[in-house]
């Protein structure tokens, strides 16, 4: 079942096959600057709607903003930690991520809202990867920031951004974040993350 590495992969050890936009991905931090049309990027949040949730209750919503629109990337570029700012400004679209924490049927608590979000956005990334375009999440952000800048429900929840681009060479990053860029993708053995009595 091993297979052979593809060129485009930065993974050092896929032990069994798996599809190529799963081996391309990856999180870069050098992006171009080449713009993303509109078109594209309402694609790649069609596959975001079509992700699966706790009774389809697609509590995700996402606020995006594109390069060209300098006002509303710089208000969105407020919302990431000053770590983050030093690299994903190069990308050609920022995005934030926002779950509702509360179901709509009931106003009850959803457990599984932030699951969903992440769900999403892993669709999300799949068909990004398919237009050879890369998604790089960040935890790093302000969501009281983000609370003072956009008119958000107290249920919900500002929770991620990511960055969406054209990757480019490691070289335009500074010396620290090169050597990250090209360190190998690498991952815990299956057998730390599975349990299965398959003989
Ligand atoms: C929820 C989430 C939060 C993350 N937060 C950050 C972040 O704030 N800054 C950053 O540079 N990378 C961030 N990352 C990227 C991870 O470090 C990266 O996905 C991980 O190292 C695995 O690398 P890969 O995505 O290239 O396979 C985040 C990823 C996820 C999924």
């Amino acid at each position: 079942m091993a297979t052979t590495l593809k060129k485009t992969t930065n993974k050092t050890d896929i032990k069994y096959p798996i599809h190529d936009l799963l081996q391309k991905r990856w999180s870069p931090r050098a992006f171009s600057d080449k713009s993303i049309e509109p078109e594209l990027l309402k694609q790649l949040f069609e596959a975001a709607r079509w992700a699966p949730s706790s009774y389809n209750e697609q509590p995700w919503h996402f606020i995006a903003a594109r390069k060209e629109d300098e006002e509303a990337f710089k208000k969105l570029s407020a919302v990431m930690n000053d770590f983050n700012r030093g690299w994903a400004l190069a990308a050609p679209v920022l995005v934030l991520g926002l779950t509702k924490t509360t179901f709509e049927m009931n106003e009850n608590s959803n457990p599984h809202a932030g699951h969903d979000l992440g769900q999403a956005i892993s669709h999300l990334t799949f068909e990004a990867s398919r237009h050879d375009l890369y998604v790089h999440q960040m935890a790093g952000i302000l969501p009281d920031k983000a609370r003072e800048i956009y008119d958000i429900a107290e249920n919900v929840e500002p929770m991620t951004m990511f960055a969406i681009g054209y990757k480019e060479a490691a070289s335009q990053l500074d010396d620290g974040l090169q050597e990250k860029e090209q360190a190998p993708n690498e991952r815990k053995p299956l057998s730390d993350i599975l349990t299965l009595n398959a003989g």
